[in-house]
């Protein structure tokens, strides 16, 4: 083909590349002037049509073109006829690098734009509000006990779930073979280790660490191998309250409960204790408070009786202070505790505790 286009005349080889650039460039040729129709044009789109113009000028004005072969062959041209050639060749190839640039300059200035609103932002937009969780009830409930308890002077223990048999039961005053090791039944580890089954663990650790006076309540889980139902689940929180120092009686036992549930559940709000039997207290006492709802005339939330039963207390028992490395003959001591899942059910209103734990958003939700 260079055998064929060299003894073509020159000049028709320079008329004829510029045809054929001006086919080639047709597509681009919108992209010239004033009514560029280049604005139209997708940022990826006008890309590539970016890199289809830059192969077109390597095509017609790269090393390999036409039109450079003829510029080379400017010399080969008769004396009388090569500067009038040399005028075509400068002239054809003039034209054809200020149309690319031209469709270029467009181009080029239509990306720039174009990625720089795609990059911009609104700020007058709206902001996407981020979805923002809440707290568990059960969390609700236990920063409001702890809460109360702080502005009483209560420090909050946080403690290990998992216990030896000497916090479990020796140091509660539960000694082997005592109902309550078997009653509670208890999840025990290989290791002959156990979750615990009550937060009254948490009395022995508190007062080997703070020795006495101490006043403290410790909030955590507690398991016990009970089956799931609308009213149990094998894993739930309880609160435990201990306070020791020179002088307590039942009488600081009975003011602090009631004065928790007043704070709880309103100024209204009655305490009643009934005689009972826990291993780590003497005496024991469980207590139960006017309904909320009813006030205690009787409702379905109190199951008509007026009263709503909550949790165990009584004074430490000698052998658990002594247990603990405290002097039983110096300090006295009331402790108490109950459970945090149940108080969260009756204040909701829940007929299965067991939503609590099921994490389903539809439920929980509704706590916000
Ligand atoms: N630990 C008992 C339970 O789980 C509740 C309890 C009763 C705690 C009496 C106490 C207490 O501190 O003195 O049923």
């Amino acid at each position: 083909m260079a055998e064929s286009q060299s003894q073509e005349d020159p000049r028709t080889q320079v008329e004829a590349a510029s045809k054929a650039f001006e086919h080639e460039f047709e597509r681009f040729a919108r992209f010239t002037g004033q009514s560029a129709a280049v604005h139209g044009l997708t940022l990826d789109h006008a890309e590539s049509e970016q890199r289809a113009l830059a192969e077109l000028r390597t095509r017609h004005l790269g090393k390999k073109s036409v039109l450079a072969n003829c510029k080379k062959s400017i010399g080969r041209v008769a004396t009388e006829g090569r500067a009038a050639f040399g005028q075509l060749v400068q002239s054809r190839e003039a034209e054809i690098v200020s149309a690319i640039e031209q469709a270029e300059t467009q181009l080029k200035d239509h990306i720039q734009s174009a990625r720089t609103l795609r990059e911009s932002i609104d700020v007058t937009l709206p902001g996407r509000r981020p979805r923002r969780g809440h707290l568990h009830p059960i969390t609700l409930v236990r920063e409001r006990l702890e809460d109360i308890f702080v502005a009483l002077g209560y420090a909050i223990e946080d403690d290990r779930e998992i216990e030896t048999d000497f916090y479990n039961f020796d140091a509660l005053n539960i000694p082997p073979n005592h109902p309550a090791r078997a009653s509670q039944d208890t999840f025990y580890t290989i290791e002959g280790l156990a979750l615990r089954s009550q937060t009254s663990t948490v009395q022995i650790h508190a007062m080997q660490r703070r020795g006495a006076p101490v006043r403290m309540i410790a909030p955590g889980r507690v398991f016990r191998r009970d089956t799931p139902d609308p009213t149990h689940n094998p894993m739930f929180f309880q609160v435990e309250g201990l306070c020791v120092d020179r002088g307590i009686t039942m009488a600081h036992l009975k003011g602090t409960v009631a004065e928790l549930l007043r704070r709880m559940f309103g100024s209204k709000t009655v305490t009643r204790f009934r005689p009972s039997y826990f291993p780590f207290t003497e005496p024991s006492a469980e207590f139960d408070f006017s309904c909320f709802k009813c006030g205690g005339s009787g409702c379905r939330i109190c199951k008509n009786s007026g009263w709503i039963e909550l949790g165990g207390s009584g004074m430490v028992h000698p052998n658990v202070l002594r247990a603990a490395g405290v002097d039983s003959d110096e300090f006295s001591g009331f402790a108490f505790g109950f459970g945090i899942d149940r108080m969260v059910g009756l204040m909701y209103e829940l007929d299965d505790i067991r939503l609590l734990f099921e994490n389903d958003v539809r439920f929980l939700e509704q706590f916000d």
